[in-house]
């Protein structure tokens, strides 16, 4: 059964009038490894930790500025989101089609809440917390294009002809404003695109985006900006002490109009100073070690790297399956086909370079997590190649083979064939996002060994479920399996409203 909505009602648990205040204990363990008769061993002590959490109920009226707003993405979730609000619906050749989130797991999926009559309830995902409802969202940003969101959406050739046309009305008063360009951080085929851009020193750029987001804020009267980079991808900038190394040398750097600071680093530079979350959906390091200083010190939101849409999502469930189920993948290989501007973008190699590095780390922690099947060290021969097909447009093709070693060295080989707009997987995850983005800045929580209360770090892990290469806080692990990513997300919130975690026991039956 399916409900809308439902409150907790616990002596851990109290509503306010603009909080919700949890009493959460986290079961948990300690390792030791100590000397026990002379032999070293491993003693693991289960433990519990009391925690606080307050989430403040207030939602805001939330302005998202997107940097690349023009492109396929910007344009497909500025478009989707539209008709959604406005209700429409469209004739495709096969029926009449209404607008949904579908692929957005704050809009689209649903939590086990507990049983009922001997029946399972779900509920809807969004239903545990307060959180922006999308349709309200305010869209800017920027394009270092001057198209039009409506011609935007026409170039990118992802919606049906038909929906398009409703939304054209909505879409042509919106223009990107001028973005930072910098020709030695993206491909040379995208030279001829920017007529929309920025001048003057690098610093001067990242006060003109100050100078953009405050304006923004003003005119539109939102309360809150998320930023999110759905911009091209960069090449890697070199990360050099004394340039990019901590904070100070960062700002230095920008006064000296330093060329290693790419238009990406600024941008976000720029939020940080205004402590506006600002989340990299590309998969360049944007996050030098100097930005992620400053982030840390400013106690300002930075999250990313590149949104996980297809095939890096199918690996993060189908390694994890396998490696789970005790089966030994090893040899990945993955290829790619497609015709948008992302993959012209991506023929360069700088640009291809950064997608494979983020594209590679996918597995580690699978691997590593099943020193049965993998001596130490060992890891599956892992291949990603990209290459650019006009003709297939937005429709990405992704081919992945996966030989594993099975029972009494049998192998096993299981190909796919994914086929699919990237831009209508990529929208919902950027609305994720920024929603979730937005939602962990009104949580605060505290362990009982602290004083006070204080936000989540502010690397936000807890989007790693939308990240091909989850960014995290020096010295944190990094969990790309993709069941582990949500249970962690749905559980923090869970204990936000003072629920114990999902753990499938279902004891109440056995
Ligand atoms: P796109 O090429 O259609 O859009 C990018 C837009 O950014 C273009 O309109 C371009 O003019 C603009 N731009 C480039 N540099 C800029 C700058 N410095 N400032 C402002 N605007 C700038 O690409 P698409 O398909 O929308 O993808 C965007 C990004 O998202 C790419 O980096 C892609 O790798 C990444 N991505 C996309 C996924 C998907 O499924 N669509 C999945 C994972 C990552």
């Amino acid at each position: 059964m399916f409900i809308d909505s439902f409150k907790v009602e616990s002596p851990n648990v109290c509503y306010t009038d603009n909080e919700i205040h949890s009493v959460y204990r986290y079961e948990t363990t300690e390792l030791v490894h100590e000397a026990r008769n002379g032999t070293y061993q491993w003693i693991v002590k289960p433990k519990t930790v009391k925690y606080e959490f307050r989430t403040q109920t207030q939602v805001p009226k939330l302005g998202v500025m997107l940097v690349g707003w023009g492109g396929n993405n910007g344009s497909t979730l500025t478009g989707g989101v539209i008709a959604n609000r406005e209700g429409i619906s469209w004739a495709t050749k096969d029926k009449v089609q209404r607008a949904n989130y579908f692929g957005s797991l704050t809009q689209a999926s649903s939590i086990r809440v507990g049983s009922f009559n001997g029946e399972e309830i779900y509920a809807p995902f969004k239903s545990l917390l307060p959180m922006v409802n999308p349709d309200e969202i305010v869209f800017g940003g920027w394009d270092i294009s001057d198209f039009n969101l409506a011609d935007a959406m026409t170039r990118a050739r992802v919606f049906d002809i038909d929906l398009q046309k409703q939304l054209r009305p909505y879409m042509e008063s919106m223009v990107p404003l001028p973005g930072i360009f910098n020709p030695d951080f993206i491909a040379a085929n995208q030279g001829a695109r920017a007529n929309n851009v920025i001048k003057g020193t690098k610093k001067e750029q990242v006060e003109q985006v100050i100078k953009d987001i405050r304006e923004f804020k003003e005119k539109n009267q939102v309360d809150r900006v998320v930023v999110l980079w759905t911009a091209n991808t960069e090449r890697y900038s070199s990360v050099t002490v004394g340039i990019n190394d901590t904070m100070e040398n960062l700002l230095a750097s920008l006064e000296k109009d330093e060329a290693e600071i790419s238009p990406s680093t600024m941008y976000a530079i720029a939020c940080v100073m205004e402590n506006i979350p600002f989340i990299n959906g590309s998969p360049q390091n944007t996050f030098v070690p100097g930005l992620i200083d400053m982030a840390i010190r400013k106690n300002s939101l930075i999250g990313g790297d590149d949104f996980k849409s297809g095939q890096t999502k199918m690996k993060s469930v189908l390694v994890d399956f396998l490696v789970g189920a005790g089966i030994k993948p090893t040899s990945i290989v993955s290829y790619n086909h497609l015709g948008n501007n992302d993959g012209m973008n991506l023929s360069a190699p700088q640009t291809f370079r950064s997608k494979e590095i983020s594209k590679s780390n996918v597995v580690d922690d699978m691997v590593s997590s099943n020193g049965i099947l993998y001596e130490p060290g060992e890891h599956p021969d892992h291949v990603v190649v990209i290459k650019y097909v006009p003709y297939v447009g937005d429709s990405k093709r992704a081919m992945d083979e996966y030989v594993s070693e099975i029972f009494m060295g049998g192998k096993n080989t299981i190909v796919l064939h994914n086929t699919c707009e990237d831009s209508l997987l990529a929208a919902p995850i950027i609305l994720d996002l920024v929603l979730l983005a937005e939602l962990s800045t009104r949580i605060q929580f505290k362990a009982e060994t602290e004083g006070k209360f204080h936000s989540f770090h502010p690397v936000a892990t807890i989007l790693s479920y939308l990240s091909k290469a989850p960014l995290v806080p020096p010295g944190t692990p990094v969990v790309n399996a993709l069941a582990k990513q949500r249970a962690m997300l749905e559980n923090i919130m869970r204990a936000c409203v003072g629920l114990a975690p999902e753990n499938n026991m279902i004891l109440e039956y056995k």
